[in-house]
């Protein structure tokens, strides 16, 4: 078998591994999500849950897949020796991975869309206003066309391995990524109406609190955004150095994210209340902000139209901010399927690539075709019964499959002092009861 692939150094792990968990998630999800649910009262109960629930399952899934050093399905089948162990990792491990294969899927698509707003601008700057209202206009040849050329460069980047894949890319493109998030919120920030969005994002409704909806949604979100349950994050693990500290990089990863989302939201507020100063309509009838694709694909552009010359290099700055989000995110869905087939088949590596990418993309394509029947079932059943179900299932093998001492000896690795840490005294035992519970408590609730 070929050697397996490492990161470089830790910023390369830590901008891999932000670069997944930071995409659509955190620039549009959590933004809305907060902007819907009593904006600061979300936010506090998202970062409680992203260090509850989400990093302790975070740190489930890098702790299986540096001490396995295998993918995901690989690594639960040889986590403990015993038969019925061996078959239930199996079937966890091709579930993650179905899972993951079905996330790209749709996320491919969004991916898509979020190109096709970046090169709309470009193109109404180069004066091809035919190409741009095409751009502009849902249909079918453009979303597949635009999934394409995403799924094109994904498993470009993914053909190339760890090193000079994703760890090349994601140290071009997350430090891009944040300058022009910083760019556009010192924009923002000098338009009328932004302290109005401030204020509704940092200023808590605790009335919110009481209702058991957010916790679910601050939870699916957090899960979602840090990338957990489908074994991205195992594989990412497993690509790590023995000489790095792991609880101290699952602690950045979620800090980073969280950070991320934060900050994200600074710009997606403003930007509403901003637009709403322009006279644009940011509530639909029922008196909701307008959330999820009307925000995206109505109220901002609306926004930017309001400005001239000035609006469309905004768009293209946006637009680009979001796409090279979600590229560093969809790499690392790719890189599941890829890894499993490399590791158990003996593919090799450019090959596994493109296959599982065209098996993706072709699932993509039928999604487009018939994306009124299946686009959001795919989405719910993936991110809110397949993500939450998997991390419970991921923790109880962290916990129960893999015995205390062998924990002890991963996890020692490059932090030699850990048996005096508060992360050790806490986690074993964390881990195995109560993270489950919490998650499963959760997830139970939100079926009533
Ligand atoms: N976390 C990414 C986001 O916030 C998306 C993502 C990447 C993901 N890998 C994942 C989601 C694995 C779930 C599972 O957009």
């Amino acid at each position: 078998m070929a050697e397996r692939g490492q990161f470089s150094s830790k910023i390369g792990f830590l901008l891999a591994a932000t670069g997944s968990a930071v995409g659509l998630g955190n620039i549009w999800g959590f933004p809305t999500q907060a902007a819907s649910n009593g904006g600061a009262a979300f936010l506090l109960v998202y970062l409680i849950l992203a260090f509850v629930l989400a990093y302790p399952a975070l740190m489930a899934e890098l702790t299986i897949g540096r001490h396995a050093r295998a993918n995901v399905v690989t690594a639960l089948a040889q986590l403990h020796p015993s038969a019925l162990m061996h078959k239930a990792g199996l079937a966890v491990g091709v579930g993650a991975l179905s899972v993951a294969v079905f996330i790209l899927s749709f996320y491919a698509i969004v991916t898509g869309w979020m190109l096709a707003e970046f090169l709309s601008p470009a193109a109404q700057l180069l004066q091809l206003h035919k190409t741009a209202h095409w751009l502009d206009a849902q249909s079918f040849s453009r979303n597949l066309l635009m999934c394409a050329v995403m799924s094109g460069l994904t498993i470009t980047i993914i053909a190339r391995g760890v090193e000079k894949g994703i760890e090349a890319w994601s140290t071009r493109l997350m430090p891009a990524l944040f300058l022009i998030l910083l760019g556009m919120i010192g924009y923002v920030f000098t338009q009328p109406g932004a302290t109005d969005g401030l204020r509704v994002y940092l200023v808590p409704d605790l009335s919110r609190l009481s209702d058991p909806g957010l916790i679910l949604s601050a939870m699916g979100q957090a899960f979602f955004s840090l990338s957990l349950g489908v074994g991205t994050m195992l594989i990412y693990g497993s690509y790590l150095r023995d000489t790095d500290n792991l609880p101290r990089m699952g602690a950045s990863v979620t800090l980073l994210d969280t950070g991320f989302a934060f900050t994200a939201g600074l710009l997606i507020l403003p930007a509403i209340y901003v637009a709403q100063a322009q006279g644009i309509t940011v509530f639909n009838s029922d008196g909701a902000l307008m959330a999820g694709p009307d925000l995206i694909f109505q109220v901002l552009p609306a926004l930017f139209d309001s400005m001239g010359t000035a609006g469309s290099w905004l768009a293209l700055a946006f637009f680009a901010l979001m796409s090279i989000a979600a590229l560093t995110s969809a790499i690392s869905l790719l890189e599941v399927p890829v890894s499993v087939a490399v590791e158990r088949w003996g593919i090799n590596r450019p090959l596994a690539a493109c296959l599982s990418g065209a098996v993706i993309f072709m699932i993509s394509g039928i999604i487009i075709a018939q994306h009124d029947k299946i686009f959001s079932a795919v989405i719910t059943l993936t991110t809110e019964y397949g993500q939450p179900l998997l991390g419970v299932a991921l923790c109880l093998f962290a916990g129960w499959a893999l015995h205390r001492d062998q924990l002890l000896k991963e996890l020692r690795k490059g932090n030699p002092n850990l048996e005096s840490s508060f992360f050790w005294r806490i986690w074993p035992f964390y881990v195995k009861f109560i993270c489950p519970l919490l998650i499963l408590t959760t997830f139970v609730q939100s079926l009533r």
